[in-house]
């Protein structure tokens, strides 16, 4: 048994806090704040103990109940963290939603999940109103920058936070109760709801250490926002688990002031994603020189392919070794990664970790050779796995058979046992890591009058892995002028997200769609390749 569970308690939210307090971490900092504007603010695991208590105390007095579904939609900030394990002390599940989201994006999300409340800022407050009426369960919003409670239904954090006591008992949490909700796109359908369950904490936990390789002396920091999955599994519960000290920043990507921050804070092991290395890696080698990174034992890096190059370069510049992980929402934490102390293979994702069994499986489920292509499944039952797709139990199931995981992904194995990555075998497009969904993006753009009909698909890209670009059919009489392109362009990023605006919009007379009118996404890809399309005999006329 994991040292980590102490009498079968499996709350999360207690062993990132409570716990780490009673094993003797009570004034170690557990999070650096550092503010977009560089203001820094420590909190120790006795402060995280505390704030995370109130707010569970907070929701008793909301009347939520353990099971309810709550959701984070706020930018990287304190009160987020002190949400979140408040949340889960609380045996509510915590959703988490990024903050870029639109309205549409929003809807589909609070709807599905049956939300009860919502902690956000006033500024996203108009957002949530307008589509409140169409959310008969959402009982409460919570705002964390208002001093008192403004309306009905409305409060405020500080207020709310201020009345709650800071004493909790966490009840006794079993490993299969409900905790973390993440949302995931995928090619037909609205987004999906994959539900995880307290006892994910354990492989959050040993990947952390094992895999990441961060210690208890580390000062360790994770670019990735709390609305995705890498956020919550390796930016909050794997370590504080283990009781390391969290950098967390609020300000957005400048490699100064990214390399100014592993400097001053003594960054020792940094968890980010290729874009973000893409980026750096496009800057000037001079920039680099006057930095001094010698606290920094390695990079990790997470949700689309690392090519070569930015492993070479990160050696060459940086004078520091990238290691790919692979994971996904679904699996909760990494699976197949590569970690220092092992040989690396340039561009393969690793070796799987010892908790589980991957396996190269065809379509029929058998097994395919070592360097054949094949779907890249998982055996069920590892200690992240996720428990269901919100309200689509059938779709969960769909992912599973013969007691293996389908992740979605292609890959193959290579004759010593690493594993690489091919692509996806749905039409998900991963922009700089984040999944896009075509069906949630044609659905939108439905809404606008001037378009008929669009097919949107991702194509590679050197900086972002793939970009999105949507082909639209328009109404008689109606071209693409410069107005329309950026009118569709905000639309997708005011109803989605910036992340689904399409980089490109290109006007054809009619979608490609095949003879039962499902868009042929495979010919406007090879279209916009200018590549051969292949077999399309089943293309409508
Ligand atoms: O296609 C794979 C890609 O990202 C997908 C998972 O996305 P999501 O559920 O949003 O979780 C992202 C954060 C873990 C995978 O199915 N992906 C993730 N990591 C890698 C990757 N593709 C290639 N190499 C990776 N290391």
């Amino acid at each position: 048994m994991n040292e980590l569970i102490v009498a079968g308690q499996y709350n999360i939210g207690h062993i990132c806090t409570t716990h780490q307090c009673k094993s003797g971490l009570k004034d170690k900092t557990a999070m650096r704040w550092v503010s977009a504007h560089h203001e820094r603010t420590d909190y120790t695991f006795g402060d995280l103990d505390a704030a995370s208590n109130r707010f569970a105390n907070l929701l008793d007095t909301l009347g939520v109940l353990p099971g309810d579904i709550f959701f984070t939609f706020l930018p990287k900030m304190p009160e987020q963290f002190f949400a979140f394990l408040g949340t889960l002390k609380h045996r509510t599940i915590c959703g988490t939603l990024f903050s870029n989201f639109g309205e549409d994006a929003l809807l589909d999300r609070l709807s599905d999940s049956k939300a009860t409340g919502i902690i956000t800022k006033k500024s996203f407050l108009r957002k949530i109103k307008r589509i409140w009426p169409q959310l008969p369960e959402l009982r409460f919003v919570i705002l964390v920058d208002i001093d008192e409670h403004s309306e009905e239904n409305v409060y405020s954090y500080k207020q709310l936070m201020d009345a709650a006591s800071a004493e909790w008992t966490t009840a006794l949490t079993p490993p299969e109760t409900p905790s973390v909700l993440h949302y995931t796109s995928g090619s037909t359908g609205k987004p999906k709801g994959a539900l995880h369950a307290h006892r994910s904490v354990l492989l959050q936990n040993s990947t952390t250490r094992d895999v990441l390789a961060v210690n208890s002396n580390d000062i360790y920091w994770c670019t990735a926002d709390q609305g995705w999955v890498t956020g919550t599994s390796y930016g909050i519960i794997g370590p504080w688990s283990l009781g390391v000290t969290q950098v967390h920043f609020g300000g957005v990507y400048d490699a100064s002031v990214w390399m100014d921050l592993i400097q001053t804070e003594r960054i020792t092991v940094w968890y980010t994603a290729p874009t973000a290395l893409r980026m750096l890696m496009r800057e000037s080698p001079e920039l680099y020189a006057p930095f001094d990174l010698s606290s920094l034992r390695h990079i990790s890096s997470v949700g689309e392919p690392l090519n070569p190059e930015v492993m070479v370069w990160g050696e060459k510049i940086l004078g520091k070794k990238i290691y790919d992980t692979w994971f996904q929402t679904e699996t909760g934490g990494i699976l197949i990664p590569n970690r220092p102390g092992t040989p690396i293979r340039h561009g393969s994702m690793g070796k799987p970790i010892d908790e589980i069994e991957a396996a190269i499986l065809s379509d029929d489920g058998s097994q395919v050779g070592v360097n054949t292509h094949g779907n890249l499944c998982i055996k069920s039952g590892w200690s992240s796995m996720f428990i269901t797709y919100i309200n689509n139990q059938e779709k969960y199931d769909s992912r599973f058979r013969d007691g293996y995981y389908y992740t979605g992904d292609t890959a193959y194995r290579d004759d010593d046992g690493y594993f690489w990555f091919v692509g996806r075998s749905d039409d998900v497009i991963n922009t700089s890591g984040h999944l896009v969904s075509p069906f949630e993006v044609e659905s939108a753009l439905l809404e606008l009058d001037e378009i008929v009909e669009s097919g949107v698909v991702g194509v590679p890209d050197d900086l972002l892995f793939e970009k999105v670009i949507t082909y639209v059919a328009l109404r008689d009489g109606i071209t693409i002028a410069p107005e329309l392109d950026l009118k569709i362009k905000l639309h997708i990023s005011n109803r989605l997200s910036s992340i689904a605006a399409p980089h490109e919009v290109i006007a054809i007379e009619k979608i490609p769609k095949n003879k039962s009118g499902k868009i042929m996404r495979r010919v406007l890809k090879a279209w916009y390749l200018g590549l051969d399309a292949g077999d399309i005999s089943t293309m409508e006329d």
